[in-house]
This record gives C-alpha cells, structure tokens and sequence, in this order.
C-alpha cells in the first residue's frame, strides 16, 4: 500500500523509535511507583523525555510538562484546568473538533462563551487574519485558541502575528497536533501560554503518546484524579506539577517513543521538512494539469494537499484509491467541521493526502496515474 495518510498518524517510525519501543515493552516497571531501580530507571527515562520537550518546544520548564494519551486529553486538560465562569474565549474556524467540542459544551453548559473567527479568501487564497481576531476580543476574553497548522490543507497560521495583538493577560492555545515536529514551535519565542502535542504524527511517537505544555502565568485545575506516587497518604491530588495533572500509570513505551521522536527531530527536522515542501509542491504542479481536480493547498512543510474532484464526493474518491489503488488518504471533514464551511467544501468534504519524508516522487507518479483513472471512469 501507499501510505498517504500521516496527517491522521504517521505510518513509518525511524528505527531508533522502534528500538525503544521494544525494549521498553520487554524490560518494564511503572516509572514512579516504586523505589526499586527498574522503577527508578523508567522514572529517569520520563524525566528524559519531559527535558527533551521542555528544550525542544522552549518550554517553561521540565514541571510543565504533561504526559498525555493524546492531543485531545491535552487539550481537555489544558480547557477544564484553565477556563473559569464567565470566560469568553475565541478561536479559529481551522480547530479541529478536539478544541471545537470541549468549547461547545463548556458553552452549553453556561460556563463560557466564544466566538469563531472565520478566514477570509476563497478556496487556497484563505487566510486567517490576525485583525480578524482582535476584532472579536471583549473585555472577558481570557483565551485565544489557534491550531499550529490546518489539519485539512496544512495552512500554517501566523502565530506571532496573532500573539502580537492579543492583550497580554489574554491566555494563547496553540495546538500542535499537527505542527510539532514539522517547524518551529517555541513557545517563549511565540509567547504561547499553552501547546498541545500529538506524539504519533510530526514527532515520530506511536499512538498514545501526547503532552501538554504550560506556562509560568497559569496554574491549571486537575481534569482527572488518582494516583500518582507521590504523596499517597493524601486524599487530594498533590499540589505540584506534573503530578497534579498526571493521575494514573504513565503510557511508558508511548513516552520512550516520544524521546526518541524527539531526538531524531534535533537532528532531521529541517531536511524532513524540505522534503515535504518539495513533496506537496510535485504533487499539486501535477494535480493542477489535471481536469476536474481543484486543490485547497499550498506548498508546505507539513506534506499535507487536499483537493476536490468537481463530481465525485471524496470519500468515494478516497475509496477508489484504496480499493482498486492500494493508496491510503483521507476523505470527509478531517473533524474540522468550520474549516470546510469556511472553504465551502461541507458538503462533499476534501481528499486529503498527508506524506512522510519516507515517501517519493514515485509514489505521488502512481497516485496521479490513479486520479486520471478515477476522472475518465
Ligand atoms: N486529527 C487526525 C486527522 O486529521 C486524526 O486525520
């Protein structure tokens, strides 16, 4: 199969990420329960990765850092623990339903308001403006969420544009489930209050790895409770970070995957990205000689193209290519509702294709062969 669908999670895993993988599924102790030296070496391993994010991210230190399953726990965590009554918050027409649904029922439940703020533009020229935003600012506002980069078309936002006009004690979200690992994200640089990560695509982790990082200007609420190690004989959670966040055993193996993820990006991150532009640049000079094809992309470093075929819906686009194809890409709305309404395409949704460095120009050949294919049927 071609696999070009890293935008939901990434296929292939360097080997480094494979090495850790196992080894810490075959030599295993739950880090921070216990004082024995397999459970003190785990524990070493966890601190490791959470230093290794804090520098990676320019974080606020090693303590604000918080394991997670996914970018979706991290984000609830970083929603329920901040957003009090009475809060107004705005985001971006571009989040994906893991910030747009925490949001709605907070909303519903009468704790907070928000607003959208909507791009401007048609189709590939849309563009989410920063004075947009400002103009949807209240007296209330407390948070401002906007993703690192569109999961549906891998449009990347002008963050410090965005930082810039936002009040100070305006709180800045940024999620990075599908920026991390493809640019720069620095959160002291970007002035950003809170990031969230999804370890299994940009970062090289496996499916269950996520954090959440925070600022010094904020002290989030648990969203979940129970054990944590430490100070056991108490029945509330312990009042220092990260265990205040953190309840429960530690997804071990996903954070080792994390680290190494990490550590290959150190070293990879910018030919990784070259190799992506590069990529999404063949595959839409390619797509537009083709009729009846119409992208939603430009170039960019998260190797992510959508497009539309002007009849067929895209999922039976995207069926076709895997059933007669063998090629693996991603139909529908990409749980980002607002963005295909902001980009017309609600109905009918987007393909989306989503490349690794791993993949070729090669490969981008055999899918266009597949899409005439598909458009003279
Ligand atoms: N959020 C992931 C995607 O965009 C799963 O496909």
């Amino acid at each position: 199969m071609i696999y070009f669908d890293n935008a939901a999670t990434g296929g292939r895993k360097p080997d480094s990420v494979l090495t850790a993988v196992s080894s810490a599924i075959k030599v295993c102790a739950n880090p921070g329960r216990g004082g024995h030296k397999l459970a003190l070496s785990c524990a070493t391993q966890v601190e490791n990765c959470r230093n290794a994010l804090d520098i990676f991210f320019d974080g606020y230190g090693f303590d604000r850092v918080i394991f997670t399953k996914n970018c979706t726990e991290a984000l609830n965590v970083a929603l329920f623990g901040v957003l009090k009554p009475g809060d107004h918050v705005i985001v971006s027409c571009m989040e994906h339903n893991s910030v747009l649904r925490p949001l709605e029922y907070l909303q519903k439940s009468g704790v907070i308001t928000y607003d959208v703020c909507w791009l401007k533009g048609e189709n590939a020229t849309a563009e989410l403006h920063a004075e947009d935003i400002r103009s949807l600012l209240h007296p209330n506002t407390r948070l401002v969420a906007v993703t690192t980069a569109s999961n549906v078309t891998g449009m990347i936002p002008d963050l410090t544009a965005i930082r810039a006009i936002l009040p100070k004690n305006v709180l800045f979200l940024c999620d990075g489930a599908q920026g991390a690992g493809h640019f720069d994200v620095k959160m002291k640089g970007a002035s950003i209050d809170l990031l969230t990560i999804a370890g299994h695509k940009g970062m090289f982790g496996i499916q269950g790895s996520g954090a959440l990082l925070f600022s010094d200007r904020i002290d989030p609420r648990p969203f979940l409770f129970g054990g944590t190690g430490s100070m056991s004989i108490s029945l509330d959670m312990p009042d220092f970070y990260p265990d205040m966040l953190e309840a429960g055993t530690l997804a071990f193996p996903a954070i080792l995957s994390l680290l190494e993820g990490t550590r290959y990006l150190t070293v990879h991150q910018k030919e990784i990205g070259q190799k992506l532009y590069t990529l999404t640049k063949y595959l839409l000079q390619r797509l537009s000689a083709l009729p009846n094809y119409a992208a939603y992309s430009h170039p960019n470093v998260c190797g992510i193209v959508a497009f539309k075929h002007t009849v067929l819906q895209s999922e039976i686009v995207a069926e076709r290519l895997s059933h007669t194809y063998g090629i693996a890409v991603r139909g529908g709305l990409h749980c980002a509702p607002l963005m295909h309404e902001a980009l017309g395409t609600l109905d009918g949704g987007l393909v989306r294709a989503s490349f690794s460095h791993y993949n070729s120009e090669w490969e981008i050949d055999r899918f266009i062969t597949a899409l005439t294919e598909i458009n003279d049927e």
